[in-house]
């Protein structure tokens, strides 16, 4: 696919950035998912990709959520039985969940306002580093809800008590009240430097068990039943990768394991 609003930068040790550019707020609306959705895809299968890191390119603004101007919509639209709004909600989960799924770590650089499906995109990723603006999930001041995801992402993440304060009150946080509440993981002084830094330091690990790990991890919000069955799949798993040769061999030979070498 040839993309228009993200530009796709391969750097150093496998970290590869996705950067939205779309003016001029970075609102998310029909092309910006597709562009995003089929990112995450190609960087899922190539395997030169070790972590993702999506970011934008504004000065100010991370992304401003769901396109508004596209949202008023015609009440005889839902007249039949479709309901384009429920559609609607379902494409923009779909995409923020592939960055949930996809078996390689990704970070989210926020580098300003991350506001409505913009919080929420931040949420489906793993990690949440953020330098300036601020991040919430606005939507109730809309007198909408969040609908790609931000209600139970933000509830498995902080607790259902403080998503729901923030979510009522559509509360929008600096980086460092976001961070005291464990919505987001770091405040980057210098954001670039500081994700690129975390980026390879998981870039040089054993990035096929963290890719596992994550489906295990993911499984903790099924049942705890489910969630163990899905940790010894992946685990058993992670035997069909060369890693457990790398890292056993090396721990034995009291070496450190080096499970990315360059080219
Ligand atoms: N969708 C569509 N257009 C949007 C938008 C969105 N999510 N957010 C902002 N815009 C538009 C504004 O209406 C404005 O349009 P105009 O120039 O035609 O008046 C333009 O983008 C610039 O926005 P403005 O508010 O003037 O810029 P700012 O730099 O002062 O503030 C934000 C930027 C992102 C902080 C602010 O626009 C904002 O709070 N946006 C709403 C965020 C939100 O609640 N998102 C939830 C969506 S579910």
């Amino acid at each position: 696919m040839r993309y228009e609003l993200i530009e796709i930068q391969k750097r150093k040790k496998g970290v590869t950035w996705i950067i939205i550019d779309n003016p001029p707020v970075n609102a998310i609306g029909e092309q910006l998912m597709k562009e995003l959705e089929a990112a995450v895809d190609d960087l899922a299968e190539d395997h030169s990709v070790r972590v993702i890191v999506v970011t934008s390119n504004h000065p100010k603004i991370f992304l401003a959520g769901a396109d508004l101007k596209g949202m008023i919509y015609d009440t005889g639209e839902m007249e039949n039985n479709e309901d384009p709004i429920a559609v609607q909600s379902g494409k923009m989960q779909a995409c923020f969940h592939k960055f949930y799924k996809v078996s390689k770590p990704v970070i989210a650089a926020i580098n300003g306002h991350a506001l409505g499906g913009g919080c929420e995109l931040a949420l489906a990723c793993d990690f949440r580093m953020m330098s300036k603006g601020t991040i919430g999930l606005t939507e109730t001041s809309l007198g909408i809800i969040p609908g790609a995801g931000g209600t139970q992402r933000m509830t498995h993440l902080i607790g259902r008590a403080k998503a729901m304060e923030l979510i009522f009150t559509a509360k929008r946080l600096t980086p460092k009240e976001a961070h005291q509440i464990g919505l987001i993981t770091q405040v980057a002084e210098d954001l670039e430097k500081d994700t690129t830094e975390f980026a390879e330091q998981l870039a040089e690990g054993a990035i096929h068990a963290m890719g596992l790990a994550k489906q295990a991890i993911n499984g903790a919000e099924m049942p705890i039943e489910e969630g163990l069955k899905i940790e010894a799949k992946a685990f058993s798993h992670t035997f069909k990768t060369e890693e457990p040769g790398i890292g056993l061999m090396a721990f034995f030979q009291k070496e450190k394991a080096q499970f990315y070498s360059e080219g």
